[in-house]
């Protein structure tokens, strides 16, 4: 058996079909939604991130505004940054890319970001609407993860859900949204104990660790959802073929690059899996694809009344 493959690019595409309807009837009604996107300093991970924000934002016709200043800022200036984007009219949602230069405080400009604006879902209001079941900005990675599992029809009403991995960006979130949507949550991390034994229990895993192909065949019980959060690159040449060994076109991608992208989840976990994302091209995509959703629902949130209403249940 082989599992059912849940394209993440196809599902990306759905939704910027329907934000496209959406911004066309705002536009009419003389609203733009903007994007501030705040890059500090020159990290090439976070540049690559950013410019793939900016780029969403330009295909969708969202306004945007791609900020960069230099890694030597302070705290205090970052917070002076973010206070203007915070009273700008034309900036609906805020996005400071983490992580920050060691000498900024990264929780004082997370909590800096207005909740309306926040985008990200990381402001602790937001972060507390969630856990109350009020309307919220949701973090745009387990958000994407939901748009996942609900296009898929997948059920998860009833269903044992295993969470790996308690950030406060994915694992956190991710086991609320569950629940809301019903399900019966367990949440792992690296101190729980027979990991594999309680993962066996989940109809759906979604797996958010950030170790490269962890999650081996024998966490999964036969026909299970497996989600693959993760996204590592790979450099090691005994790793790639403890994770690629069945995959030759991978392991020879890897002799050619000296690197190769792997999740948290080993690819053999798709001979017992019933349904699971790939990576690249499961979770990723979604991710910006929220970014944009929220970015949009801020823009009604935060015009009211002037808004047309919206056309989609989007978490
Ligand atoms: N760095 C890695 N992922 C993210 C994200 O989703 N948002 C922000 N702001 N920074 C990140």
């Amino acid at each position: 058996m082989s599992a059912r493959i849940l394209n993440g690019n196809a599902i990306r595409d759905q939704i910027y079909t329907e934000l496209q309807a959406e911004i066309a009837a705002l536009t009419s009604a003389g609203i733009r939604p903007g994007l501030a996107a705040v890059r500090v300093g020159d990290d090439p991970a976070s540049k690559l991130y950013v410019n793939s924000k900016i780029a969403a934002c330009e295909k969708l016709g969202l306004a945007s505004f791609h900020i960069t200043p230099p890694a030597s800022m302070t705290t205090e200036e970052l917070l002076g940054l973010v206070n203007e984007l915070n009273n700008r009219d034309d900036v609906d949602g805020i996005l400071v890319q983490m992580p920050l230069p060691k000498q900024i405080d990264s929780k004082k400009i997370l909590d800096a970001v207005i909740p309306e604006k926040d985008v990200d879902g990381f402001n602790p209001v937001n972060v507390g609407r969630l856990v109350a079941g009020r309307p919220a900005l949701v973090a745009c990675t387990p958000a994407g993860v939901m748009e996942i599992l609900r296009r898929s029809n997948i059920p998860i009403e009833g269903a044992n859900a295993v969470v790996i991995g308690r950030s406060d960006i994915v694992g956190k979130p991710q086991a609320l949204l569950l629940l809301h949507a019903n399900a019966t949550v367990t949440i792992c991390h690296s101190k729980s104990k027979d990991l594999p034994g309680i993962a066996r229990r989940a109809d759906i895993i979604v797996a958010a660790i950030g170790k490269a192909a962890m999650v081996t065949p024998d966490f999964v019980k036969p026909g299970a959802t497996v989600i693959d959060v993760g996204q590592i690159v790979v450099k090691d040449a005994a790793e790639a073929q403890r994770i690629f060994a069945k995959f030759p076109a991978k392991l020879e991608s890897f002799r050619t690059k000296g690197s190769i992208l792997a999740g948290d989840v080993h690819p053999e976990v798709v001979e017992v899996a019933g349904a699971y994302t790939p990576v690249p091209g499961g979770v990723g995509p979604l991710t910006i694809a929220m970014l944009m959703s929220n970015t949009v629902k801020a823009a009604r949130m935060r015009r009211g009344s002037r808004a047309p209403a919206a056309a989609s249940s989007r978490t």
